[in-house]
């Protein structure tokens, strides 16, 4: 018999009961009045969870293709970019921008570590033809979480109309993020994340600022043309056939989330992902990010003498938990345990307790139950952002 599943991993992550059911309903017309009514109430749901007063656009594409789309609707070819990676999706942004023709400067950052308000105002102030920021909110391939409102800040006070684009498609309701309040132009979230639904939509937010650099962008785009969906939305509808199960499922998923509040859903994760950080730690392993610590995932380096692989996969086939590996250069050293969405406080405690025998049947001294109590001590205490 094959083993029940945890998934642990920093999406697609586990999907609720309620929001599984939603997405078996029957179809409907997608131009007919029912489907006009859900596509309104998730657009008012969505843009609450994204805090912001401007209508949010939904695409039926992976987190990649809501990127490009910030990419071809804000810039024109030749025009130059500062891109500010701090892993691999960093530089997934910076190599849309590219290959779409963007001239684009990357602000170099060691892995395992946040941008810094002094690099990037730096590379702005040699490059005052910048027409936009590329920045990623959490970094899923390394666990960091870069302060936004302090890099937009930073941004605006060299370059006061640049245009900032911001990846949160993992950060997003795992950490606050404030489109409207912090001057952000094109906020990109993902489906499979903290949203609880699975993979297949990416959520766009628009500022007034990135609808005026729309007018003049001439990079090329259909499918992914702001305005089209725009005018579009204005009639309940999508130019092109929406994915409606997944519609279904976010009018769930919306209710969970706005049930719960966003300062509620922040804590959360971050009770979650500190117990994390600290088990892992009482379990004598260290974490891979240095500093800003995302609340969403925890990147972890394996003991001396152990490979990040054969942790995983022991985890997998003796325990049922699935975690995740590294991406590019750091593929095999670490491992990614994922907290964010629809996970809960007992699935940590599993987690943990497999990890614990994973890593003695593997000849690491471990005291037993010495991360599980460091994990409960925490879930225990009141966690503050
Ligand atoms: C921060 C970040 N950016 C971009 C992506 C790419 O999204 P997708 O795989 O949905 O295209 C991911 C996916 O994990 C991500 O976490």
């Amino acid at each position: 018999m094959s083993l029940k599943q945890l998934l642990m991993i920093p999406g697609p992550t586990p999907v609720p009961d309620d929001v599984l059911r939603a997405l078996s309903q029957p179809m409907i017309n997608h131009r007919g009045p029912e489907y006009i009514a859900l596509q309104n109430s998730v657009v008012a749901g969505l843009q609450t969870a994204f805090q912001t007063e401007f209508p949010v656009q939904i695409y039926p594409a992976s987190g990649t293709g809501g990127l490009e789309a910030a990419v071809v609707n804000s810039l024109s070819p030749g025009e130059g970019v500062v891109a500010c990676p701090v892993g691999a999706f960093g530089d997934r942004f910076a190599e849309i921008a590219e290959t779409m023709g963007a001239s684009v400067h990357r602000v170099a950052t060691p892995w395992g570590e946040p941008v810094t308000c002094e690099a990037l105002t730096a590379a702005l102030a040699e490059r005052p033809e910048t027409r936009a920021v590329l920045l990623t909110h959490n970094e899923t391939s390394t666990g960091v979480l870069n302060d936004i409102e302090a890099l937009a800040a930073a941004a605006r006070s060299v370059l006061p109309e640049v245009l900032i684009l911001v990846d949160a498609i993992s950060g997003m309701l795992a950490a606050d993020l404030r489109p409207d309040a912090w001057g952000l132009d094109v906020v990109v979230a993902g489906s499979q994340k903290a949203w609880m639904l699975p993979p297949g939509l990416t959520f766009l937010g628009i500022s007034p600022r990135a609808w005026e650099a729309n007018a003049k962008a001439r990079m090329p785009r259909f499918y992914f043309d702001f305005k089209r969906m725009a005018k579009s939305m204005a009639t309940g509808q999508t130019p092109y056939t929406p994915a409606v199960s997944l519609i279904y499922g976010l009018e769930v998923a919306l209710g969970r989330i706005l049930g719960e509040g966003l300062p509620a859903s922040f804590l959360r994760h971050e009770r979650m992902a500190r117990a994390t950080r600290a088990a892992v730690e009482a379990l004598g392993l260290r974490l891979f990010a240095r500093s800003r610590h995302s609340p969403a995932l925890t990147s972890v380096l394996p003991p001396e003498g152990l490979s990040a692989r054969d942790i995983r996969s022991a985890l997998r086939k003796d325990h049922g938990v699935v975690v995740a590996g590294g991406q590019g250069p750091i593929k095999d050293v670490i491992f990614r345990i994922g907290h964010l969405g629809y996970v809960s406080e007992a699935d940590l405690l599993g987690t943990f307790s497999a990890l614990e025998r994973v890593l003695t049947a593997a000849g690491h001294p471990v005291e037993p139950g010495s991360g599980l109590s460091a994990l409960e001590r925490e879930l225990a205490g009141g966690a503050t952002l």
